[in-house]
């Protein structure tokens, strides 16, 4: 089965084809349409502009995808319908709906973080996912695909903002994460707090984190700054995963979103999750793309193909 999968929460245009099948994927095409550059001078995403770009180029990314994929017979259609900013999430799922009826066929609703975990196609459980993006961070139990359990989550900025407005007050650039750890070289002579690291709960809070730097920061501090606070940031991810991971006795840990392509988390849970089966997103899905939106729409479809009908209801959520 070829499905075509349409991604649009955030900054970035995606659109990709897969060939599904029990014994598992094939990626036939993946195309992202970066925004960087146009949301560089914000320090952050500016949801109108995104869903301008969204407008602008959803048509040429869909053409350039079905080109890649060499024009194949699509049997299905996946879309991201939240969590996302809304705007954004307008444009790729009426664009999803109209194809859907034009092409006539079934439309399947994706949820975003669920397609961050679902990249990983999970097979032992139950597992722990880490989603760390710039819009999440939480620990969910996976008890199954489809099952899940919020175990904890951030109460003010998630862990890509942190990185990405602590970027900002370095003057290191957008997306943050990147930037940061390109800096984060060498020892720090510089702490910074690590919040809620002790507290028995699940939950994280970085709003803190970026104060301090914003308290601390003097040009000379830059690298040390950046190593610290990307340090202060893994060593809380990393604490809180591993207490989950043990409390709940998952046997695999699950890492998705934008920052788990950062190398340092990717080292540093290896080294300290032995025992536990760990799996990690490539790194160019990491990041938002409409694979891991193809991928769990396969996941979730109806196993009655009578079921699959164009849904002129569905609704971001
Ligand atoms: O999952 P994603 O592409 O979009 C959302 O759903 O939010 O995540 C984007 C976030 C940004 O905050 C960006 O700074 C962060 O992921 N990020 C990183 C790295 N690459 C991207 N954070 C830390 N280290 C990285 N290498
Ligand atoms: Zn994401």
């Amino acid at each position: 089965m070829n499905i075509l999968a349409i991604e649009t929460s955030c900054d970035d245009t995606c659109v990709a084809v897969i060939k599904a099948s029990k014994k598992g994927f094939k990626v036939l095409s993946n195309i992202v349409s970066s925004q960087i550059e146009i949301h560089k001078k914000w320090g952050g995403v500016y949801p109108m502009l995104a869903r301008r770009e969204h407008q602008k180029n959803l048509a040429p990314v869909l053409a350039e995808a079905l080109e890649k994929a060499k024009n194949p017979k699509i049997d299905l259609i996946a879309v991201t319908i939240g969590p996302g900013l809304e705007p954004c999430l307008w444009v790729g799922l009426n664009f999803a709906k109209a194809l859907s009826y034009y092409w006539n066929l079934s439309l399947i609703p994706v949820n975003h973080i669920e397609a961050h975990i679902l990249i990983n196609q999970p097979k032992d459980f139950p597992a722990l996912a880490l989603i760390v993006s710039g819009g999440h961070t939480q620990l969910i139990l996976v008890k199954n695909i489809g099952k899940y359990k919020l175990l904890g989550e951030t109460r003010d900025d998630a862990a890509g903002e942190c990185f990405d407005k602590i970027a900002r007050i370095l003057g290191l650039g957008y997306p943050g994460g990147p930037a940061i750890a390109k800096e984060a070289k060498g020892k720090s002579s510089i702490t910074l707090p690590r919040p809620m690291i002790n507290q028995k709960n699940y939950d994280f809070s970085f709003s803190g984190l970026k104060t301090a730097v914003l308290y601390k920061f003097k040009k000379r501090y830059t690298r040390d700054l950046a190593v610290e606070s990307q340090q202060a940031i893994i060593d809380v991810l990393i604490k809180k995963t591993l207490k989950a991971a043990r409390d709940y006795r998952v046997k695999a840990i699950i890492l998705g979103g934008g920052v788990s392509a950062n190398k340092e988390l990717r080292r540093q849970l290896k080294q300290k999750a032995k025992g536990f089966k760990l799996l990690m997103p490539d790194f160019k899905y990491c990041t938002d793309n409409a694979v891991m939106t193809a991928i769990t729409a396969y996941f979730k479809k109806p196993q009655d193909s009578r079921k699959l009908k164009p849904d002129a209801n569905l609704r971001i959520c």
